[in-house]
């Protein structure tokens, strides 16, 4: 039988691929014979990484990128497409966040965080999707997929961290206007909002008395494994979720339920 989640010899890129969650996935999608591209700054992480899967017999390469930078953006997407194949799936994924009381942020702590979680995603998903509908025809039987990585914060608000709710809420909405407008190419467009990993991004902020507290109302009692963004991520990515687009999956433990 003809597995559904099959994503073997897919081209992925994933942005924000030297630590947390996206390492995590390109990890995921190698370990299941996809091509990774791995973007970020910080390429001596990207290149142990590839190295690393290049050595368990996948295919990898490395990029470097900084998504808020749009010319960059191009030019990365266009090595990728040349160097590796062209992108039937992305992981928009890199991200960024600064925690300051309200009344002491300032306009550029706001507009850094707005450059990449925002702006940034946008310049990806839009280069990306241009060259998706540009060979549409030979995009994967579901369709070429775009998963932006948004956050419970894009549903409820979480304090100190005005430009990072607002970019994640911005991007799930984005999500849903692409989705619609880039459904005729082929092209499907989802997101995933997850709720508390333990990666760079967070692993202080747990240790605050603020973080114990968010910690202890998850339903679920505890922060997720990295492996529970496989599955949502994999529905999503492979033709199993050829009808899904403009869906978000909430990897939360229930705590957006509780508004
Ligand atoms: N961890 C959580 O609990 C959680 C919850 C909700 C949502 N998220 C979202 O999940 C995504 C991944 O976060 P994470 O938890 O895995 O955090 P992380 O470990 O800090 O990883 C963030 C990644 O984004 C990259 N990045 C940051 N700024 C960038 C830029 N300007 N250009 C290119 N890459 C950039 C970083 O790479 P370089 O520094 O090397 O560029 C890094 O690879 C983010 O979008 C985050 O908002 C995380």
């Amino acid at each position: 039988m003809k597995d559904i989640f099959d994503v073997a010899g897919r081209c992925v890129l994933v942005t924000g691929a030297s630590s947390g969650i996206g390492r995590h996935a390109a990890r995921m999608f190698a370990s299941r014979g996809a091509k990774v591209a791995v973007a970020a700054r910080r390429t001596d992480r990207l290149d142990a990484l590839v190295a690393e899967i290049i050595k368990t017999g996948g295919q990898a390469l490395a990029v470097a990128l900084d998504v808020a930078d749009g010319a960059a953006v191009e030019k990365a997407i266009d090595t990728v497409e040349r160097e590796l194949a062209p992108i039937d799936i992305l992981i928009n994924n890199a991200g960024t966040t600064w925690s300051r009381p309200i009344l002491e942020h300032t306009p550029t702590d706001f507009a850094k965080v707005i450059d990449v979680n925002l702006n940034g995603a946008f310049y990806v998903a839009h280069a990306v999707a241009r060259r998706m509908a540009a060979r549409e025809a030979s995009l994967p039987p579901g369709g070429g997929s775009i998963v932006n990585i948004t956050s419970v914060a894009a549903i409820r608000t979480m304090i100190r961290t005005p430009a990072y709710n607002a970019s994640k809420a911005g991007l799930a909405h984005l999500t849903r206007m692409l989705a619609m407008e880039l459904a005729p190419h082929r092209i499907r467009v989802n997101s995933i909002a997850p709720g508390l990993f333990i990666t760079e991004l967070s692993q202080d902020y747990v240790h605050t008395e603020r973080g114990k507290a968010m910690l202890a109302k998850i339903p679920m009692g505890r922060a997720a494994r990295d492996e529970e963004m496989d599955g949502p991520m994999l529905l999503l990515a492979s033709d199993a979720g050829s009808y899904l687009s403009g869906a978000e999956i909430v990897i939360d433990g229930a705590v957006a339920c509780a508004r």
